[in-house]
């Protein structure tokens, strides 16, 4: 299938490392032109040098937080600056910390709105007046699968992510009259090193082979094991794509059936 990517120009936030970097590469084969952004410099532009040199494509690294608004406006600009415009975006950052109820402060509560809702508003925010110029644009969320199924132990994770959708939601029923497809992913678990991070914790924490809880983690999933990165890209570049145009508002899981709800 022609997704029709060839020459759009992409940002991905979040796309140093894991389902980030994964998406990236998937935009970059499909001969997207695309904007990587993190924070630590080192790292992304390593990343940036990695892309190019597997897939051939035009990859442009931008540093950027997330967090700050004036990083994201400045993104956007030298997106726009480089190749003219923004077709696609995929908004996406780190997860906040896993805390529970009782323990949960509404400092951490702002800190994870700061992360993962507000960092989406204002991305989808510098980017669609650019869409809107061409009457066509990809605006792509990451979520979880928490806001189908709210995971214990993750109230932040499980809160801020739930107006992410709130927000694309409302912005797909907005901007459809205008070509932009706005939709959100939701990845399970997906075999990052952030997750192989955790993982590696709980094992020392319980004296464990990481081995075994790896293998554990993905035993509780219908698929009998965790996703890989490349498996959310693929859902991601089809989004992203021509043949995507009457996709829009969805929120689509990637999670091998782990999510037990009917929608
Ligand atoms: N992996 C999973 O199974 C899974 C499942 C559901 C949801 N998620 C969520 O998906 C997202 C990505 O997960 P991942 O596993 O790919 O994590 P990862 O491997 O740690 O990658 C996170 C990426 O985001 C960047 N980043 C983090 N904070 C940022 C910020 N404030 N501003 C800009 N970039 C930032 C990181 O680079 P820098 O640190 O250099 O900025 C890195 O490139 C997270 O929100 C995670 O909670 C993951």
């Amino acid at each position: 299938m022609d997704l029709g990517l060839k020459d759009r120009v992409a940002i991905v936030t979040g796309g140093s490392m894991g389902l980030g970097r994964a998406v990236a590469r998937e935009l970059a084969r499909e001969r997207a032109r695309v904007v990587i952004a993190a924070r630590n410099e080192q790292r992304l532009q390593r990343a940036a040098e990695e892309l190019r040199r597997e897939t051939g494509g035009n990859v442009l690294a931008v540093r950027a937080d997330m967090t700050r608004a004036d990083d994201i406006r400045a993104l956007v600009e030298q997106a726009v600056d480089r190749w003219g415009g923004v077709d696609v975006a995929f908004a996406n950052a780190g997860g906040p910390p896993g805390t529970r109820y009782e323990s949960t402060s509404p400092e951490q509560v702002e800190r994870a709105v700061e992360l993962n809702l507000m960092s989406t508003v204002r991305l989808a925010q510098e980017v669609t007046p650019h869409m809107r110029q061409k009457g066509w644009g990809r605006f792509i969320a990451l979520t979880s699968v928490s806001v189908k199924q709210p995971l214990p132990g993750l109230i932040l994770s499980n809160t801020a992510r739930a107006a992410v959708v709130g927000w694309v939601k409302t912005m797909a029923t907005e901007l459809a009259p205008h070509g932009i497809t706005c939709n959100v992913v939701a990845p399970g678990y997906m075999h990052t090193g952030r997750v192989e991070d955790l993982a590696a914790e709980r094992a020392e924490h319980e004296q464990r082979p990481l081995a075994e809880v790896l293998d554990e983690m993905g035993k509780r999933i219908p698929a009998g094991r965790m996703g890989n990165p490349e498996e959310l890209a693929a859902v991601v570049a089809f989004l992203a794509s021509e043949r995507a145009s009457y996709v829009t508002g969805t929120t689509i899981q990637v999670d091998g059936g782990y999510v037990q709800g009917l929608l």
